[in-house]
């Protein structure tokens, strides 16, 4: 197992590439299952999660070539599947393993599918994309642990849904399994994620009719059959996040190649607000920081809201701001791990219920921390960029597991970070 040891307090300079996005490669991939013919995709980030599902995908008896063609492009081809099922190991990893549940039904009528354990972020279930299913005809039984699936004789039908809250994973679900049912689906209170548009945009590209993506009603017709495509994965809107938060922690400028403009402006305007400049650059950003940081508040919202994905980044940054700010966890019930850890290097963080109460303080200074999650241990590295001294972070499997490269895209920047074997 890895450990990362980093020397604080050295600022970031250069120019550094945005890869694909995790969120949106994921459902993609999943999407293959769905089509007649290889899929192939790039700008793909080679990190934990897609090689998990390409080993999913590959357990199914899928062809899954990933980085064999090029660094960032994958081929897959899904069409000779033998065995639609999803296996308690893979899934107990990575959560979006419960993605494939939708194209599985539609494509081949039958799944089985590990039901994703509790996780460090909380309970998150998946009810809400076994309710959308059962909508369309789907019937679901539980045994061993497994949900064993199955559709009508005659195939899913279109159905009108409507989600109690937006789901992401499950508006891309159901947005696969619409695409080869029966007639028309309408799904009210969608989730909209640039990572569902991009999904949405990828099933477009294989010959599936929808409307309305990006807007909270989405409307799927479905048609009998759907294409392999070549797809370019859209830039990753919350490494691009990362990297700002971490060049306001450590000062400095940077410019980010691939930047995902629009998808991060919910995150970009609060930055400014706490005094980074963001100069766009046709599709590049450059940012310098003012070398300190005023404090913001930030409530997590579904998109265009703050994203729950940058509230762990988002206070390390706080941790170090000038003044008192005030941060709401509205999507997920258990996401303050990081704050233990944070306060390990002297930062004054509250908690009460979903909301934390950070006091800047004038330096932090490095200890040996432990990350619990993938967007916690990112939050660590940030804040120990900032802190005097030497930071050690164990368990930085979660960090590989979402962030292509990290450390060493960081390490690119001017930061003094090396990775060891724990
Ligand atoms: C996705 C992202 C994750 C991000 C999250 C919220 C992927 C692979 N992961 O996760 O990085 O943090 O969106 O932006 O894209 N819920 C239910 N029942 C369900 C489904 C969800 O109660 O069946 C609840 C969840 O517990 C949570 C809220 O709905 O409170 C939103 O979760 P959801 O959007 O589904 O998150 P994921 O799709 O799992």
């Amino acid at each position: 197992m890895d450990k990362l040891i980093v020397e604080g307090g050295r600022p970031l300079r250069g120019q550094v590439r945005i890869s694909g996005a995790k969120n949106a490669a994921l459902p993609l991939m999943a999407a293959a299952i769905l089509a007649d013919g290889p899929v192939r995709l790039s700008n793909l980030p080679v990190l934990g999660d897609l090689l998990t599902m390409g080993r999913l995908l590959t357990f199914m008896g899928g062809r899954v070539e990933l980085g064999g063609i090029a660094p960032n492009e994958a081929e897959l081809d899904l069409t000779g599947l033998s065995r639609p099922e999803a296996p308690h190991e893979l899934v107990k990893t990575m959560r979006a393993s419960a993605l494939v549940l939708g194209p599985l039904l539609a494509r081949w009528g039958r799944a089985k599918v590990a039901l994703p354990g509790g996780c460090a972020i909380g309970v998150r279930p998946i009810d809400l994309h076994l309710k959308a299913l059962r909508a369309m005809g789907a019937e679901f039984d539980l045994s061993g642990g497994d949900i064993v699936a199955r559709a009508p004789q005659d195939g899913l039908k279109g159905a009108e849904i409507r989600f109690e809250t937006p789901t992401v994973t499950g508006t891309e679900n159901l947005m696969m399994a619409a695409a080869l049912a029966k007639g028309r689906t309408i799904v009210a209170n969608a989730a909209r994620e640039p990572e569902v548009v991009d999904t949405g945009q990828a099933l477009l590209a294989m010959g599936a009719k929808i409307e309305g993506l990006g807007s909270d009603a989405i409307s799927i017709e479905g048609v009998e059959s759907l294409a392999g495509a070549s797809y370019v994965v859209m830039p990753d809107r919350i490494e691009a996040g990362t990297f700002l938060a971490a060049v306001a922690l450590t000062g400095g400028e940077i410019t980010l190649v691939d930047f995902p403009h629009e998808a991060l402006a919910p995150v970009t305007d609060k930055l400014k607000e706490t005094g980074l400049t963001l100069t766009p650059k046709g599709p590049n950003l450059l940012a310098q920081s003012a070398g300190a940081i005023m404090a913001a508040d930030v409530t997590t919202r579904p998109h265009p809201g703050f994203p729950t994905d940058m509230q762990a980044q988002f206070m390390a940054m706080m941790a170090a701001a000038k003044g008192t700010s005030v941060i709401t966890e509205t999507i997920f019930e258990n996401r303050f791990m990081h704050v233990a850890e944070l306060r390990r290097l002297g930062a004054d963080i509250a908690l009460e219920g979903r909301t934390a109460v950070v006091r800047g303080v004038a330096s932090l200074s490095g200890a040996p921390l432990t990350a619990s999650d993938l967007r916690a241990s990112a939050s660590l590295l940030l804040a120990s960029l900032a802190a005097r001294g030497e930071s050690q972070i164990y368990r930085v499997y979660h960090l590989d597991r979402g962030y292509e490269g990290l450390d060493r895209k960081l390490s690119s920047l001017g930061a003094a970070i090396r990775r060891v074997k724990a």
